[in-house]
């Protein structure tokens, strides 16, 4: 199939792969711890109501003995907390270091050369051992870089491919596909090797949770991702976990980890989840509510277009003229407030900006910021 993708914008994406992140820079970074203090951070993806205040208490509480321990070299202990929530089988289960862990583990131990949407979350291309690893499927602005999942995977299949990552809700898109969607794009890739689905946002795409893992066992290739730092509201912890019912994957995967990768705290915090359950989904659905407050709120606005999102964040395109940096320039000069400028995601044009909820006030901020700067 003809793609954006010609071998010489292939050339050009692959340079630009190697010589920069996709990250954005830190807020403190960028102006200072000081002035980080007063300025709200809108690259900040995580939910903001949990962990809930005596969760807090408990961990300050315990802080002091967590830090002089040793976390539990046996990963079991750790993985029947969290399956206790998730309602699956712990031993199909391995806990990283932040799903980055796993990802870097499951580019060094799995992959030959994998179908990639961009664009993407960096860390998908950024560490794969060596660029042809990474077959590169460029999603068109023209389209607001939406993906098809029939028209991907005949591209897939045109490419010789057999494992493809598909990131449900997508970052930095938001763009979410339901659940018998992906149960059918599932069923017709039983011939790839490996179909990763990353689902690090899904916990905020609806009620009950649209997510892969109680079908999981229907799907030999299947490899789903999660990182907790987004919908736990941890991403200092550093937890993220993957899940397959194939235990040839699975082995495959832990032989690159570390013993004592989840340290001691992020251990403690996965024992508290269980009594916190309904805490967690009260919190979920709430940041939900915020999310479609934001997108309504910044669909209204003249001069951008927002996209649809299953995600907590919303990717924006700006019409008026400006580029995002400009716009991400102002916003923080004039108003304190620090937004994704999205240009530097390889395969992204200069004109997104993504903006995750910070809860209702502080998004009634932006939105009246936006208002003003692009009247
Ligand atoms: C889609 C996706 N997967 C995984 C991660 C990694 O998260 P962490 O390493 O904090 O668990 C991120 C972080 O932004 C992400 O956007």
């Amino acid at each position: 199939m003809e793609r954006a993708n010609s071998d010489a914008s292939q050339l050009e994406l692959r340079k630009h792969l190697f010589y920069e992140t996709s990250h954005s820079p830190s807020l403190a970074d960028l102006v200072g711890y000081e002035e980080a203090k007063d300025t709200i951070d809108f690259c900040f993806i995580s939910n903001p109501y949990y962990p809930t205040p005596e969760m807090l208490d408990d961990l300050k509480e315990n802080l002091p003995n967590l830090l002089k321990s040793y976390p539990s070299s046996n990963p079991m202990v750790s993985q029947k907390h969290l399956a206790a929530v998730l309602n699956l089988k712990p031993e199909n289960l391995i806990l990283g270091n932040g799903a980055t862990e796993l990802i870097v583990a499951i580019n060094t131990m799995l992959i030959d050369r994998i179908a990639v949407p961009i664009p993407t979350f960096g860390e998908y291309i950024e560490k794969l051992r060596q660029q042809r690893d990474a077959e590169l499927y460029v999603l068109k602005a023209e389209e607001n870089y939406q993906l098809v999942l029939s028209e991907y995977l005949a591209w897939v299949r045109t490419r010789g491919l057999k494992s493809l990552l598909v990131i449900n809700p997508g970052n930095p898109t938001g763009q979410l596909f339901p659940l018998e969607e992906m149960i059918d794009f599932l069923q017709r890739a039983k011939d790839m090797e490996l179909v990763i689905v990353d689902e690090s946002f899904i916990d905020f795409a609806g009620d009950p949770v649209p997510s892969l893992l109680p079908v999981a066992g229907r799907f030999s290739n299947l490899l789903l991702v999660r990182s907790m730092s987004k919908h736990c509201g941890v991403p200092g912890l550093r937890l993220g976990y993957c899940y397959s019912e194939n235990l040839y994957v699975l082995n495959r995967i832990r032989r690159f980890i570390p013993t004592w990768n989840v340290n001691s705290v992020a251990q403690y915090f996965l024992s508290l989840l269980a009594g916190t359950d309904a805490a967690y989904h009260e919190s979920r659905k709430r940041l939900i509510s915020d999310v479609r407050w934001l997108y309504n709120s910044l669909r209204a606005i003249p001069g951008i277009e927002a996209y649809p999102t299953g995600a907590n964040f919303v990717l924006f395109k700006i019409k008026s003229g400006k580029t995002a940096a400009e716009l991400q320039g102002l916003l923080l000069k004039e108003h304190r407030m620090y937004v994704r400028d999205c240009s530097n995601k390889i395969g992204m044009d200069k004109y997104h900006i993504r903006v995750a909820s910070q809860g209702r006030a502080k998004d009634g901020r932006l939105v009246e910021a936006l208002g003003v700067l692009l009247q």
